[in-house]
C-alpha cells in the first residue's frame, strides 16, 4: 500500500516528510509527492519514480514551509506517471489517500456532468474535488467540507486533507486504512505507519475506523464521521524501526498472513455488482462467445492459483481449461491461436518465463489476459487486457497475501465468464458473489487461530518430511501447503492429489510421518476421509483442515483445524490460510530466514 506522512509544526517539512516516506520505502512504490504549504499557497512537486527522484525534482522546485503532507504512491487505479502521483490538488485543496474509493467511477462522472476537469486517472483525484467543492458551497472549514465530502465516498481509506485557505490545518480520516497521529512538542505528525515517524516522536494516537481527525501544531481533535468528539490517550510506542516496519509483527510474512482479510478485501472493492449479479473487471470487456479454450501460464505459487482457476472456470464458465507452467509452455512449440485466452498470473508482473511464455501465445494469435499485483509491470504491459489484484506489496518472499488475492480475480474471471457463456445461472452467481463478499471475515476467522497453528507446528514441527493431501481445487492447496513449507522451513515436503496417494506416496507413510489432509464439506468428503484412514492404518498421523461443525473429523485424525463454511468454489481461499500459518511457525521455530528463505528471490527475472 502507499505510505503516508504529514507535518504541522515550526520546523521545515520538506526534510521530515522526505525522512518519514524513506521509512516507507521498504513497502514499494512507484511515485512520490510532497505539497507543502508557504507564503498563502501550497506548492506541490511529485514524480514518477523513487524517492532520489523527488528529491533532484526538490533541488529545482524547493518547497519551502512548515506545513506540509507527502505520499508515496503503489498504483492501484491509473499507471504510474507524474499526474497519478499524489498530492492531488484542486483549488486550494491538496489531497493525500491510501486504499481505494469504490464508487470512483460514478463520482468521476457525476463531477465532469457539473464542470470538473481532471488532471489525472486517480480515484484520489475525486476526494480532492469534492472537498473543494464543498468549500466553494460554503462549508465554514476544512474539518466540516471533509466531513461532508465523506458522506459521498464509499471504499477503504486514510485521507490526509490540507488547504491553502487554512494553513494551520491537517484533516485526516479513516476507513480500513491505518492512520496514526505522532504528537511532539509545538508540532504533530499523521501518518500511515509508526515507522515514518518513530525518529521524531514515540507517542501516538491510533485513529480508528470511521473516525477523522483534525490536527494543528497545539491539538488534536477526534470525531467520528458525524462530528461527535471522541477521546483516546495517546500510547507510547517501544517497538524498535525495523519492529515497527514489520507492524510489531515477527516477520513480514506473518504481517501478510494478517493483511489477507484487507488485501482480499480491497481485490473485491467496486468488481462485485450485487444488484447486477456480475462482476467487473476494471473495464475488461473479452470477447467470451468467441472464447473457445482458456490457457492459465503462470509459475509456482501463481501456478498453484491458476491450477485452481482450471476448477472455477470450468465448472462456473463451462469452457475448457488448460493450465501450464510458464516455463514448459515455452519450450513446447504449443498448440495455441486464435480462440485461445491465455491467462497469464503473476504477482510481481516481472517472471521473465511468463513472460516469454506470452511472447510465444501472442506470436500464435491467441488473446492474453493478465492478472498481476504490480500495475504497468513488464508482464500485463505485455498482454492485450490486464486486471489487478490490491495485495498492496509483499515483501515476504514467500507468497501469501498474493496467492489468496489471485484466487479472488480468478474467481471473479470466472463468474464473470460463466454469467457471459450464461453456464452461471442469474441465482448461482448471487449466491456466490454472496459468499464472496463474506470471504474477508471468515479469513479473519481463521488467521486469528494463530495460537493452535503455533501449537501444532511444535507437534509436527520436528519431521523430516511432510505429505500434503487433497481433492479436486483442494489438490493445488496440497501443492501450495507444501510449497510454503519446503521454501521457508526446508523440509521436503510433497503435495498429493489424495485419489492418487494409493500409487505411490502410501509407500512412504509410516509414524514418523505427517500427513496434512484438506476435507472441507464437499462431494469429495467420504472418499478423502477414507483416504485419511488409509494414512491411520499405516500409523501416519493425520492433521485435518476441515470445515467448522464437522463433528465426524475430530474421530478420523490426530489434530484439526476448522475454517469457516463457504462456496465450495470458494474454499481454497479459507483452507490455505492454516497451512500458510502451520509452515510459517515450524520455520520460525526452526530459525530460518522466513522473510528471505536460502537460494530464493522475491522476483525471478532470469529463465
Ligand atoms: O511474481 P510471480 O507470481 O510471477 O512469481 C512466481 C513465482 O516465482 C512465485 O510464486 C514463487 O513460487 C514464490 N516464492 C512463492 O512463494
Amino acid at each position: 500500500m502507499c505510505g503516508i506522512i504529514g507535518y504541522i509544526g515550526s520546523r521545515q517539512a520538506t526534510p521530515l516528510l522526505i525522512g518519514g516516506l524513506r521509512k516507507l520505502e521498504y513497502r514499494g512504490y512507484d511515485s512520490a509527492g510532497v505539497s507543502v504549504f508557504n507564503d498563502g499557497m501550497s506548492r506541490v512537486v511529485r514524480c514518477r519514480g523513487k524517492l532520489g527522484n523527488l528529491e533532484e525534482k526538490l533541488k529545482a522546485e524547493p518547497a519551502p514551509g512548515t506545513v506540509g503532507i507527502g505520499h508515496t504512491r503503489w498504483a492501484t487505479h491509473g499507471r504510474p506517471s507524474d499526474e497519478n502521483s499524489h498530492p492531488h490538488k484542486v483549488g486550494p485543496v491538496s489531497v493525500i489517500h491510501n486504499g481505494i474509493i469504490e464508487n470512483h467511477l460514478q463520482l468521476r462522472s457525476e463531477l465532469v456532468a457539473s464542470g470538473s476537469q481532471f488532471s489525472s486517472e486517480t480515484d484520489t483525484e475525486i476526494f480532492a474535488h469534492l472537498v473543494e467543492r464543498q468549500l466553494v458551497d460554503g462549508a465554514p472549514d476544512l474539518t466540516t467540507a471533509v466531513r461532508r465530502a465523506l458522506l459521498k465516498v464509499r471504499g477503504s481509506y486514510a485521507f490526509v486533507v490540507m488547504s491553502d485557505k487554512e494553513p494551520g490545518t491537517l484533516v485526516a480520516a479513516k476507513n480500513s486504512s491505518p492512520l496514526v497521529v505522532g504528537l511532539g512538542e509545538g508540532e504533530n505528525f499523521v501518518a500511515s505507519d509508526v515507522t515514518a515517524i518513530l525518529s521524531e516522536t514515540r507517542k501516538v494516537i491510533f485513529i480508528e475506523e470511521g473516525e477523522l481527525v483534525t490536527v494543528t501544531r497545539d491539538s488534536v481533535q477526534i470525531t467520528d464521521f458525524e462530528g461527535k468528539p471522541k477521546q483516546r490517550e495517546p500510547k507510547i510506542i517501544t517497538w524498535s524501526a525495523v519492529q515497527a516496519e514489520k507492524g510489531g509483527f515477527k516477520h513480514f510474512m506473518l504481517k501478510e498472513i494478517h493483511e489477507q482479510p484487507r488485501a482480499v478485501a480491497d481485490t473485491l472493492v467496486g468488481r462485485v455488482d450485487l444488484e447486477g449479479d456480475d462482476v467487473r473487471l476494471d473495464g475488461v470487456e473479452l470477447d467470451v462467445k468467441n472464447i473457445k479454450r482458456i490457457i492459465f501460464i503462470a509459475c509456482g505459487t501463481s501456478y498453484h492459483a491458476s491450477m485452481v482457476g482450471e476448477f472455477l472456470v470450468e465448472s462456473l464458465a463451462r469452457i475448457p481449461v488448460e493450465v501450464d507452467l510458464a516455463s514448459e509452455f515455452r519450450y513446447r512449440d504449443p498448440i495455441v491461436g486464435p480462440g485461445d485466452l491465455v491467462v497469464a498470473v503473476s504477482q510481481s508482473g516481472e517472471t521473465l518465463d511468463t513472460m516469454e511464455a506470452i511472447r510465444e501465445a501472442k506470436k500464435k494469435g491467441a488473446t492474453v489476459l493478465a492478472i498481476s499485483n504490480v500495475v504497468e509491470s513488464s508482464i500485463p504491459r505485455l498482454a492485450d487486457h490486464a486486471f489487478y489484484t490490491h495485495a498492496g506489496p509483499e515483501i515476504g518472499v514467500a507468497s501469501t497475501k498474493a496467492f489468496t488475492t489471485q484466487l479472488i480475480g480468478i474467481a471473479l474471471l470466472a463468474i464473470y465468464l460463466g454469467r457471459r457463456t450464461n453456464a452461471l445461472s442469474r441465482e448461482r452467481a448471487r449466491t456466490l458473489l454472496a459468499e464472496l463478499v463474506q470471504i474477508p471475515n471468515k479469513m479473519r476467522d481463521v488467521v486469528e487461530q494463530g495460537a493452535h497453528l503455533q501449537v501444532l507446528a511444535r507437534r509436527y514441527g520436528n519431521a523430516t518430511g511432510f505429505l500434503f493431501l487433497g481433492r479436486g481445487a483442494q489438490y493445488p492447496i496440497a501443492l501450495e501447503g507444501a510449497l510454503k513449507l519446503k521454501e521457508i522451513s526446508y523440509i521436503h515436503a510433497e503435495g498429493y492429489a489424495a485419489g492418487e496417494m494409493k500409487h505411490g506416496p502410501i509407500a512412504l507413510i509410516d509414524d514418523q510421518l505427517p500427513v496434512v489432509v484438506l476435507v472441507p464439506k464437499g462431494p469429495s468428503y467420504e472418499k478423502t476421509v477414507s483416504n485419511l484412514a488409509e494414512v491411520r492404518a499405516r500409523q501416519g498421523k493425520v492433521l485435518a483442515i476441515a470445515t467448522r461443525g464437522d463433528n465426524e473429523i475430530g474421530g478420523h485424525s490426530d489434530d484439526v483445524v476448522l475454517v469457516p463454511d463457504t462456496a465450495l468454489e470458494l474454499q481454497p481461499m479459507l483452507t490455505v490460510l492454516p497451512l500458510q500459518m502451520l509452515s510459517y511457525y515450524v520455520a520460525d521455530q526452526k530459525g530460518t530466514d522466513v522473510d528471505q528463505p536460502r537460494n530464493l528471490a522475491k522476483s525471478v527475472t532470469v529463465e
